[in-house]
């Protein structure tokens, strides 16, 4: 049999040939494209927008570094990228890339740390280190943070690169903030005409002033800062926006089932919510120590004001409305035996420190289940907030001027005695 050029079984043979031919190419060429054209997955953000920041220094410099970044994150219709909470040794601001350096390398995820959930592996060599800072997600120190109507993204690793594969964005769609100093600018929430005028290198802290608007025309979809921190460095003014503030505040108050437990048992050591003094003595960073001794007197005299007031000379005496306690919170590694703050323990020789309650604070280390990276212990980095919590307790406190920590304190001593706490 021959096969003529318009015969069909010749057509059908040239088709199943032309088929089997197309097919292996299309084959070959999607699995090239698979191979070295590997489409990048892109999100579509659908008009939501990022905003995102470099905490640093202690804890209540980073709240205050939240709670600016939430003010800014409301003004701009921003979502805000969350770090978590540094507890224990967080340094202090630093120019350039080095401190997006400094918080990748400390969160970024490590292989064993995953392992060291493992009971059979949990005396191995590094589940054990004993690194000088703990992270947990701030909303497991403030729950209410959860009530809030402002959209946030909490992170655990912080990284300017992380988040961009997070968010899937290109180089141009960060807007990356250079600061020239710490307090390299302030935004001013008013229109321009009536913000304060920036006298540059005239007294004034920062260097630059923005206002709303300027940052509003940056169309990019992540604006990433770099330092947050100072007191009114985001401007709040204006009834709406104070009100919104006072929020924000109230969302940071410390609530968690833990520290609330243990904090209620020393409380209740102490005779029970406001039936105690409290005084705070920042000790540890030299910014306080030249002013030492005047704080300590001053803090002497306010707690002999307060006991005056109930008519009482001695703490315990049998003259007061009821015998009361005194609370001493401090940074001081071994305070009964410090010689700066004898005159206190001269004057109030049963004065109780943290120290005195060391039964009650195993259940701190539940936080571990939180906190990165593993340690044997964490309960250690959990003390300063219960100091405070216990402090913020007392019937009357007196903090050390300057201190961020204090100034905390205060706050939640103000919000503890509102109704919604005075159970
Ligand atoms: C705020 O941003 C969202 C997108 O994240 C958008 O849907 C909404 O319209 C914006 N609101 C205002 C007032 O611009
Ligand atoms: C108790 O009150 C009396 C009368 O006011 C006073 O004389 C006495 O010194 C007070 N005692 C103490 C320990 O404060």
């Amino acid at each position: 049999m021959t096969i003529t050029v318009a015969s069909p079984k010749y057509v059908l043979f040239l088709a199943i040939i032309f088929f089997f031919l197309f097919s292996l190419a299309t084959f070959i060429w999607a699995s090239t494209i698979a191979v070295y054209f590997r489409p990048i997955v892109k999100y579509d953000h659908n008009g939501e927008k990022f905003l995102a920041y470099l905490p640093h220094s202690g804890l209540s410099n980073q709240r205050n570094e939240l709670e600016n970044a939430l003010m800014l994150a409301i003004y701009l219709n921003r979502t805000l990228i969350v770090p978590p909470a540094f507890l224990g040794k967080l340094p202090g601001w630093h120019p350039g890339n080095s401190m997006d350096q400094d918080m990748t390398r400390k969160t970024e995820p490590q292989s064993w740390w995953y392992r060291c959930n493992d009971k059979y592996a949990i005396n191995d060599g590094p589940c054990n280190e004993k690194t000088d800072y703990l992270t947990v997600p701030w909303e497991f120190l403030h729950e209410d943070m959860i009530e809030l109507d402002i959209p946030m993204r909490h992170i655990r690793h912080v990284s300017t690169k992380k988040i961009q594969k997070l968010l899937s964005l290109d180089d141009s769609e960060i807007y990356q903030q250079q600061d020239k100093s710490m307090y390299s600018w302030v935004l001013c929430d008013k229109p321009r005409d009536q913000c304060p005028p920036v006298r540059v290198g005239g007294g004034n802290k920062y260097d630059d002033q923005w206002v709303i608007e300027d940052l509003q025309k940056i169309p990019h979809t992540l604006i990433q800062l770099q330092g947050m921190f100072g007191s009114n460095r985001v401007g709040v003014s204006g009834q709406e926006h104070l009100e919104l503030r006072t929020k924000v505040q109230e969302a940071l108050t410390y609530k968690n089932p833990i520290i609330d437990a243990v904090t209620a048992n020393i409380v209740n050591e102490m005779g029970g919510k406001h039936s105690y003094l409290a005084v705070h003595v920042r000790m540890g960073n030299r910014q306080f120590l030249g002013n030492l001794q005047n704080t300590i007197a001053q803090e002497i005299a306010f707690l002999e004001h307060e006991l005056a007031k109930m008519e009482c000379k001695q703490p315990s005496s049998t003259n007061c409305t009821s015998p009361l306690k005194i609370y001493l919170a401090t940074d001081a590694r071994n305070p009964r035996t410090n010689a700066d703050l004898a005159p206190l323990f001269e004057r109030f020789p049963d004065a109780a420190i943290l120290d005195d309650f060391s039964h009650l604070l195993s259940p701190l280390e539940q936080a571990a289940e939180v906190a990165q990276p593993p340690q044997e212990s964490v309960a250690r980095f959990m003390l300063p907030i219960i100091e405070s919590m216990v402090s913020a307790h007392a019937k009357a406190f007196m903090g050390t001027p300057g201190s961020t920590y204090s100034r905390y304190i205060a706050r939640l001593h103000s919000v503890y005695q509102s109704s919604k706490y005075s159970d």
